[in-house]
C-alpha cells in the first residue's frame, strides 16, 4: 500500500468493533501503508475534517491487545445519512477535497446497514469522477441483520451477554415464593437475533426464559396475557424475553402505549426505542396483580466487553484484515462477509460482495426458526446461534476491573 488509509466507525457501538479497527489498522501498516487516519465520529466528523493519525494512540502489540478488549467505538461513532449523490454534489466534492489533501488511497467504514449505504453512495461517486481511491464496508452490528453475510461481528459477544444474563435473571427470579413475572427488554429494532439470543441460556441447569417475542411477528396483548396466566398455574417463576421493536397489529411499537409526547429520530429516520418492558410490566400488572420487574439491557449488551465472544473478536479482527487485504489487491464498493464454511468444529471463512448488495437492506430471523406460536425461537436457531458465542479471551485486569484503551479525548 503506497496510499494513506482512513478508516471509520460508524452507527451502534458494538464490543467488538473495535477488533475491526485494530484488523485494519495492523494490517494496513503491515502492508506499508504510510499513515493510517481514523475519523474522529465517522463521516460526520471527517467532513468538519476532524481525524486523527491512528499510530499516535496504537504504539505496540499491547495496544492492539487491549484495543480488542475495548468496546465502544474508539475513534467515536455518528449516525449520519449521505445525501444521495444527484442531490447534494457538494457533500462529495468537499469530502473528496479532504481525501486527496490527505492522499488517500483506501477508505474503510466499519458499521451495519445503514453505514453500508455511505460506501456505497461514495462509491458511485469516485465512479463518477474516475477516482482511484478504493472503498470497502467492514461489517458490524449487535442486531445480526445484514444480508449475503452469514452473520455479523458484535452479534456473537451481544447473543453471550444476553444468554448469561438472561440465565442470572432466572436465578434470581426464582428466590422468593411467590407470584414474579420479570420481562427483559433486549435491542435489535427490527430483527430478533438478539433476543433470540435469550434461548440459549436453557441448558442442563436451566430452563431457559418462558416466552420470547420478536419483532418480526405481530405481537397481541391479549395473547401474552392470556399465555403469562397460563404459565403462572404451573410455577410461580415467569421469565418475558422481547424485542424493543415489538408492534401490535396497528403497526405501533409496544413501548409507544404510553408516550405523551414524539420520540426522538436518527438521520435515517429510526425512532429511538425503549420502555417495552415498563409498558408490558404495567399491563401484567394491571391485570394480573401479580409483582413485576422490567429489566432493559439496554447499552450494556452491546459493550459487555467482559463477556466477548473468542469467536466474535477473532472474526471482527480478521474483517478488518480482509477488508485491507482485499482493497490492497484492488477491490473497491464490496463489503467483507462471513461464510460459515463448517458446523462441528464450527470454522468460517471471509469472503466479499458488492455493497449495494448490503446496504439498507435487512435480514430477517426466518420464520420457520420462531415455533408455530410465535412466542419462542426453534433449535435451528439455537444451533446457529451456539458457534458464534464460544469462547472467551484471556481478560486483562488491573486492579480488579478490566484493562481498556481510553477514548480519543
Ligand atoms: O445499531 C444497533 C442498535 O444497537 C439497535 O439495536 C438499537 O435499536 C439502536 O442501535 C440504539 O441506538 P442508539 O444507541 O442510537 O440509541
Amino acid at each position: 500500500m503506497n496510499k494513506n488509509v482512513i478508516v471509520g466507525q460508524s452507527g451502534g457501538p458494538t464490543s467488538v468493533i473495535n477488533a475491526s479497527l485494530a484488523g485494519v489498522f495492523t494490517t494496513a501498516k503491515e502492508l506499508g501503508a504510510p499513515h493510517v487516519y481514523g475519523m474522529r465520529n465517522g463521516i460526520e466528523g471527517f467532513l468538519q475534517e476532524r481525524y486523527v493519525d491512528i499510530s499516535d494512540y496504537i504504539r505496540n502489540d499491547v495496544d492492539v491487545e487491549l484495543l480488542k478488549r475495548t468496546p465502544s467505538a474508539f475513534l467515536g461513532s455518528c449516525r449520519y445519512k449521505l445525501p444521495k449523490v444527484d442531490k447534494d454534489e457538494a457533500v462529495y466534492k468537499k469530502l473528496f477535497e479532504i481525501l486527496e489533501k490527505l492522499e488517500i488511497g483506501y477508505f474503510f467504514y466499519i458499521g451495519g446497514n445503514d453505514s453500508m449505504d455511505t460506501i456505497a453512495q461514495l462509491t458511485i461517486y469516485a465512479e463518477r469522477i474516475g477516482s482511484d481511491i478504493k472503498f470497502m464496508g467492514v461489517p458490524k452490528t449487535i442486531d445480526n441483520d445484514l444480508v449475503v453475510t452469514d452473520h455479523t461481528p458484535g452479534f456473537g459477544s451481544a447473543a453471550k451477554y444476553v444468554a448469561t444474563s438472561v440465565k442470572e435473571l432466572i436465578r434470581d427470579n426464582k428466590v422468593n415464593d411467590m407470584d414474579v413475572v420479570t420481562v427483559i427488554e433486549i435491542m435489535g429494532r427490527d430483527a430478533g437475533w438478539l433476543t433470540g439470543s435469550a434461548a440459549l441460556s436453557k441448558g442442563p441447569d436451566c430452563d431457559g426464559p418462558d416466552l420470547i417475542y420478536l419483532p418480526e411477528l405481530v405481537f397481541d396483548m391479549d395473547k401474552f396475557i392470556a399465555r403469562v396466566a397460563e404459565i403462572q398455574k404451573e410455577r410461580r417463576s415467569v421469565i418475558v424475553c422481547v424485542s424493543e421493536g415489538i408492534r401490535t397489529a396497528d403497526g405501533k411499537y409496544v413501548c409507544e402505549y404510553t408516550d405523551t409526547a414524539g420520540r426522538t429520530t436518527d438521520s435515517f429516520g429510526h425512532k429511538q426505542l425503549t420502555g417495552t418492558a415498563r409498558v408490558l410490566a404495567e399491563v401484567i400488572n394491571e391485570r394480573l396483580g401479580c409483582k413485576v420487574r422490567a429489566i432493559e439491557f439496554s447499552s450494556l449488551q452491546r459493550c459487555a466487553a467482559h463477556l466477548q465472544s473468542e469467536t466474535d473478536v477473532n472474526e471482527a479482527f480478521h474483517v478488518g484484515v480482509a477488508a485491507v487485504r482485499a482493497a490492497a489487491a484492488g477491490e473497491s464498493g464490496k463489503v467483507i462477509i462471513i461464510e460459515r464454511v463448517d458446523e462441528e468444529p464450527y470454522q468460517s471463512t471471509m469472503g466479499s460482495c458488492d455493497v449495494h448488495l448490503v446496504a439498507n437492506y435487512k435480514k430477517d430471523v426466518p420464520r420457520g426458526w420462531i415455533n408455530e406460536e410465535g412466542d419462542y425461537v426453534t433449535k435451528q436457531f439455537i444451533d446457529y446461534v451456539r458457534p458464534l458465542i464460544l469462547g472467551e479471551l484471556t481478560d486483562i485486569y488491573v486492579d480488579g476491573i478490566p484493562r481498556h484503551i481510553d477514548n480519543i479525548r
